[in-house]
């Protein structure tokens, strides 16, 4: 899976940043089972599209130092990992295959997925607030601590996937189908680009603009996700296909048909390529990405 000869070009230069630091954060300590574990989940094969997000939003504002905000970055990946190992528990969406591997309870049981999921949380908050390292960072950190945290908790991503468990098909509306998919899935995107955003020391309008880019590419990315567990193959996805219909889960994809989702991903790349006007040809990484996640297979 993953073929990285798919990922945009900006992948290339980013991906060995990325894993390099993952493979340090995990050096020598997986000593015990916890450690393992987090490990296991963190380090199996993400297209690590956060991070990338959060590099590529730094290189925006004319950054090129991409090592001192590559273990913040990775912060990301973690955070998203947890939700990963959480989201294929059997209390919720009961899954056996992630990144190509069996999920992290099939190999750990609940209980140590659980203390995993908990932990790479934890992990992923205490490197936001230790990195980017220095004094000169100080404010940044905090101020991408707290826009993270506020992504990541009871008005963002734990609401959607709460709201994604909850549900019931005549309590799914267009717009509340939106608004769930934006909390679980788009809030963390949207993060990930104002962190790179704000470590690069960017403007509040153009961290506005960032998030007006975040906010659309974030629906777009479930939105592909709901289609391609509808299309895709296990091979290619690294995780198990047909489990939303089985399950009898209201997606997007559920609500228009497949017809209209993918005339959907047409309608909110062309916002993403809105947003990202003002920022005229510095953002062609950006738009690459964007382009990506319209028409990604995996
Ligand atoms: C999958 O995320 C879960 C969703 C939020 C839709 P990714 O598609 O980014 O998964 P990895 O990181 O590449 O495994
Ligand atoms: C999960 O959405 C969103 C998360 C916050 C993890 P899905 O449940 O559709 O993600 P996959 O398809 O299992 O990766
Ligand atoms: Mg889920
Ligand atoms: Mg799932
Ligand atoms: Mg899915």
């Amino acid at each position: 899976m993953h073929p990285e000869t798919s990922l945009p070009k900006v992948f290339k230069e980013f991906l060995p940043i990325i894993e390099n630091a993952l493979q340090k954060i995990f050096s020598e300590k997986n000593k015990n089972i916890l450690e393992k574990s987090m490990a296991y989940s963190a380090l199996a094969k993400g297209k690590r599209i956060r991070p990338v997000l959060a590099l590529c939003a730094y290189k925006l504002f004319g950054k090129e130092d991409y090592e001192t905000i590559a273990t913040s970055s990775c912060a990301l990946e973690l955070i998203h990992a947890y939700s990963l190992v959480h989201d294929d528990l059997p209390a919720m969406d009961n899954d056996d295959l992630r990144r190509g591997v069996p999920t992290n309870h099939k190999v750990f049981g609940d209980a140590i997925a659980i203390l995993a999921g908990d932990a790479l949380q934890t992990l992923g908050i205490e490197m936001l607030a230790l990195y980017p390292e220095g004094s000169a960072f100080r404010s940044r950190r905090l101020k991408a601590l707290k826009v993270v945290l506020s992504a990541i908790g009871r008005e963002g991503m734990a609401l959607g996937q709460a709201m994604d468990i909850e549900e019931k098909e005549e309590d799914f509306d267009e717009e509340s189908l939106l608004r769930m998919h934006f909390l679980k899935t788009g809030r963390l995107i949207e993060a990930s680009l104002l962190c790179g955003g704000i470590w690069a020391g960017a403007k509040r309008r153009e961290i506005k603009l960032l998030s007006d880019f975040g906010k659309s590419l974030g629906i777009l990315f479930q939105l592909s996700d709901d289609i391609l567990d509808e299309v895709s193959t296990a091979e290619k996805l690294g995780k198990t296909p047909g489990k939303d219909k089985r399950d009898k889960k209201t997606t997007l994809v559920s609500l228009w048909g497949m017809e209209k989702s993918i005339q959907m991903v047409e309608h909110y790349l062309s916002e993403c390529l809105i947003a990202l006007s003002p920022f005229g040809d510095k953002a062609q990484d950006l738009r690459e990405i964007a382009r990506f996640v319209a028409k990604r297979d995996f």
